[in-house]
């Protein structure tokens, strides 16, 4: 059975002058236990709406999402909050860390959701993850106080603590030098065939996207599968055509 699956998805938007957004367009994906996907596309594609209708945050204007067989639109809102909070780690493109709270806070925070040691240890586990993620020196450190690298490292040990059985990264490594970034990735990697999760990464990056084993293109709303040379191919392109003068 898939873990998460989109059929026939759109979604639309009405805009202030009353015009019709459609940001994706009749999406059809699954996504099975121990998956690892990537999703390339241009900016404002509509990746950011995609991952947030696999993950749970948003619904589809049409057609079905399903974690695990039960259809998401027919759960009530505290069903669909246990299961999230539960199944799915989310690192967000603006990471959304708690300001004013340290890294360890930020980090125990979906701790606090859990029962049982999971609750009882957040503080320990926590550190533990902020220690893989190479930031045990900055434990008490608020995001404020944080490089855009490391707020980046936060987030994404934040999105593991609780184990999820679905993580799904949104430009993990752009805040990121190679070094570090390919770091973050394989430890991204590590915990995700540890844990048997899924893994969906949105990315620019070529060398990010090879680590997956299925990939995907967005274009103007519409997700096709891609080989990827030609991802790597357009990727290269789109960005060197996007990249406003004397940039790069
Ligand atoms: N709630 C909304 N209301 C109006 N327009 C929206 C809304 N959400 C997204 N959009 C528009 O939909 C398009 C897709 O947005 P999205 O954030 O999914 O793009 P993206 O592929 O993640 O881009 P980027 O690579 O820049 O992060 C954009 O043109 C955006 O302006
Ligand atoms: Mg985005």
């Amino acid at each position: 059975m898939s873990l998460v699956a989109l059929e026939g998805v759109t979604k639309h938007v009405l805009l202030p002058d009353d015009t019709r957004l459609d940001i994706l367009r009749g999406i059809d994906l699954e996504i099975g236990a121990g998956d690892h996907v990537s999703i390339v596309g241009r900016s404002g594609s509509g990746k950011s709406t995609l991952l947030n209708l696999l993950g749970m945050l948003d619904s589809p204007s049409e057609g079905t999402v399903s974690f695990r067989g039960d259809a998401v639109g027919r759960m009530g809102q505290a069903k669909l909050d246990r299961l999230r909070g539960r199944n799915v780690g989310y690192v967000f493109q603006q990471f959304n860390l708690l300001p004013g709270r340290s890294a360890l806070e930020n980090v125990a925070m979906p701790l606090s959701y859990a029962k049982g040691r999971e609750f009882w240890a957040r503080k320990t586990i926590a550190a533990d993850m902020l220690d893989r993620v190479g930031l045990s020196h900055r434990l008490e450190s608020p995001p404020e106080q944080l490089s855009g690298g490391e707020q980046q490292r936060v987030a994404i040990a934040r999105a593991l603590v609780r184990r999820p059985a679905l993580i799904l990264a949104d430009e993990p490594t752009g805040a990121l030098d190679v070094e570090t970034g390919g770091a973050v990735m394989t430890l991204l990697d590590d915990i995700a065939s540890e844990a048997e999760a899924a893994l969906v990464t949105i990315t620019h990056d070529v060398h990010v996207a090879a680590r997956a084993r299925r990939h995907y293109r967005l274009e103007a709303g519409v997700l096709a599968p891609v080989e990827l040379d030609l991802a790597f191919r357009e990727t290269a392109l789109g960005a060197i055509a996007e990249a406003p003068a004397g940039v790069q």
